[in-house]
């Protein structure tokens, strides 16, 4: 049975849902989007998610087509309606349907998309055995706080570790490392001390980050926002990444070269857990 999906103001089918060819995401990538994920059909982290997307519009000077109560709304009806207890709703706002102009349009009429998708979030097979990624040069745009549609890079960047037979990929750009292809990146030192790089126009500022870093704090493990090579991150005890589609996983080899042992380490198990305990309980 196909997905009931969302597509300006109505949920249809997904073979009914249509958009416009002159939309602008489709011409230029100009539009905003957020994943949320869902577990025990509740969904987790939304009112961040929902801040930064404020934020991704705002930056972009363009309009939020509904309220912030409807597009509650709208997640919420999408989970009952296709009885979703545990994945993804992914949700985009174009800036509309224009004549094909590079600057801005003053009267486009904006489109609002969402759809969900199954996925095992607390139960995965790779959480348990750590995934294997490579580095890859940085090749973005210098935007990458917003949460853009633009995403070509790191579709190759995923494209590149597949056929190199790894998971995922960090990206590296000054001989430092900005993070995942989609996916915020964090080492463990000394075996009890995080290290992510701070926020700034280089990175995504991940929901899941944030969250692991107000539990650190709980669980008394200390962390450092700073720049870290993909050396330090070889040579570090742990290593993992996070986002809402993969909460927090464990990176067991980087480049070929094992981390840790080859296994998911204490801190990054324990992280991992508590997270998923804060999202059940939120
Ligand atoms: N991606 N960095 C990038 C480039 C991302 O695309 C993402 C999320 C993150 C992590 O952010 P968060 O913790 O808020 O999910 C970091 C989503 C999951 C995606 O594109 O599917």
């Amino acid at each position: 049975m196909g997905r009931i999906v969302y597509v300006n103001g109505e949920f249809v089918p997904e073979e009914e849902a249509k958009v416009s060819i002159f939309d602008r995401a489709f011409l230029f990538a100009d539009g905003v989007y957020e994943v949320t994920a869902v577990i025990d059909g509740k969904l987790v982290d939304y009112e961040p998610h929902m801040e930064r997307l404020h934020r991704s519009l705002k930056e972009l000077e363009m309009g939020q087509p509904i309220p912030d109560a409807e597009l509650r709304e709208m997640h919420e009806q999408l989970v009952e309606r296709n009885n979703i207890t545990e994945g993804l709703i992914y949700m985009q706002i174009t800036r509309g349907v224009a004549e094909r102009e590079f600057a801005y349009p003053e009267d486009a009429k904006q489109t609002l998309i969402a759809f969900t998708q199954v996925k095992d979030l607390t139960d995965s097979a790779k959480a348990r055995t750590g995934i294997k990624i490579i580095s890859i040069p940085d090749i973005r745009w210098h935007r990458r706080d917003i949460k853009s549609t633009g995403m070509l890079a790191q579709a190759m960047g995923k494209e590149t570790s597949k056929r190199a037979g790894v998971d995922d990929a960090w990206m590296i750009e000054d001989g430092h490392v900005t993070e995942g292809t989609s996916n915020t990146a964090f080492i463990v030192l000394d075996g009890n001390h995080l290290v992510t790089r701070p926020l700034s126009n280089k990175i995504l500022p991940g929901i899941t980050r944030r969250s692991i870093l107000k539990l650190a704090e709980t669980g008394q493990i200390s962390f450092e926002e700073r720049l870290f090579t993909i050396e330090e991150a070889k040579g570090a005890s742990e290593a993992f990444l996070t986002s809402a589609s993969s909460f927090v996983m464990p990176v067991v080899e980087i480049d070929g070269e094992m981390i840790g042992g080859g296994q998911p380490g204490p801190v990054t198990r324990k992280l991992r857990e508590m997270y998923i305990d804060a999202a059940r309980n939120e």
